[in-house]
């Protein structure tokens, strides 16, 4: 029926919520989606956390997803299925935008900042164990081809997106021979692309200046090893409202999931309160990838127009109205 078939993984908490708005908005767009529902409850294989073999299978065929938020344990318990997601398929790049709504004040105006991180390694590698009592070592991993790919992923990205330079944010001061590592692949993939602009940035400068003046960092793309930029696209975010706002996509070869990056706030679950906005971007940024350009455009202008509009609004952006008086509001605005 000439749709194309995406796997739809709800998540926990307000993620079926907030997963039912963007299916909603989709259809009264006529976006030409058809949603696979699938579950990632993790799975414990030979002592290992693994993804349900239906869900594995179904973003196997369907080469993308949008994801909802997933619960992940502190300090102890099964690896996050975020993370298992990530690494199971190989998802090497995860693209972060921060852009001022129009609506929503913040101290800062005109913030427009991207952010690359790389997605599958670092500290992320789970690779930790206790020495001796009351000392740990956790492994920071970083490869070449990891780097490479990463790196390369930022200039295309810097290339077609028009922004035309790419930073490179690193501590190779300190984490001399990792961070040294995935600042030469930089510079090295920098002499592939000469007509994109290229500079590096120690992580902390980049953080301070970024909160001094987030519009110098306008008209670049952020490219980073992997904790940085979970850390500095948080931080991004705060610039312009919080996770609530901002889309996400892991970009892989094989296959891309789109999430949105906030939790799964249990405390207001079930309660039709929840702000669909960031998984709603996040289906926008897919929408791009699958170059369904248009019915990302209209989406888009629909949600922000909403929030730009003021009047139905849910708690968290200042107003009092439900998830699902927001969703009706964003449909009459297609
Ligand atoms: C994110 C999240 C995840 C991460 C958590 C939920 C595992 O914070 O996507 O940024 O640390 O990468
Ligand atoms: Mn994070």
């Amino acid at each position: 029926n000439g749709n194309y078939e995406v796997t739809m993984i709800p998540g926990d908490g307000i993620g079926p919520e907030i997963s039912q708005s963007v299916q909603r908005v989709f259809s009264a767009a006529k976006a030409p989606i058809e949603w696979e529902t699938a579950d990632v409850t993790p799975v414990l294989r030979n002592g290992r956390t693994v993804i349900p073999d239906e869900a594995l299978h179904s973003v196997q065929k369907n080469t993308i997803a949008l994801k909802g938020p997933l619960a992940t344990p502190i300090g102890k318990g099964h690896v996050s299925m975020n993370l298992t997601l990530r690494r199971t398929f190989n998802l090497y790049a995860n693209v972060r935008p921060c852009k001022s709504i129009v609506g929503y004040k913040t101290p800062y105006d005109n913030v427009n900042t991207v952010l690359i991180r790389e997605n599958t390694e670092g500290e992320y590698s789970g690779i930790e164990h206790e020495v001796v009592d009351g000392v740990v070592q956790s492994i920071k991993l970083i490869t070449k081809p990891a780097s490479e790919r990463c790196a390369r992923f930022a200039f295309e990205y810097a290339r077609s997106s028009g922004r035309n330079h790419v930073t490179a944010v690193h501590k190779a001061n300190i984490m001399k021979l990792s961070d040294g590592l995935f600042l030469s692949a930089c510079q090295e993939l920098a002499q592939q692309y000469p007509d994109v602009k290229f500079d590096e940035i120690l992580l902390d400068r980049a953080c301070l200046q970024i909160t001094q003046d987030p519009v110098n960092f306008n008209n670049t793309v952020m490219v980073m090893p992997n904790l940085y930029g979970d850390i500095l696209s948080d931080m991004c975010a705060g610039l312009i409202g919080g996770l609530g706002l901002t889309p996400s996509g892991n970009i892989g070869r094989d296959a891309s999931i789109f999430e949105s990056v906030h939790g799964t706030a249990p405390d207001i679950a079930g309660q039709d309160k929840a702000n669909p906005t960031a998984l709603l971007l996040s289906a926008v940024m897919m929408l791009r990838h699958m170059r369904l350009n248009e019915y990302a455009d209209k989406i888009e202008n629909a949600v922000l127009s909403t929030i730009a509009e003021g009047k139905v609004l849910t708690g968290d952006l200042g107003g009092n109205s439900t998830n699902t008086a927001f969703t009706d509001a964003i449909i009459s605005h297609l």
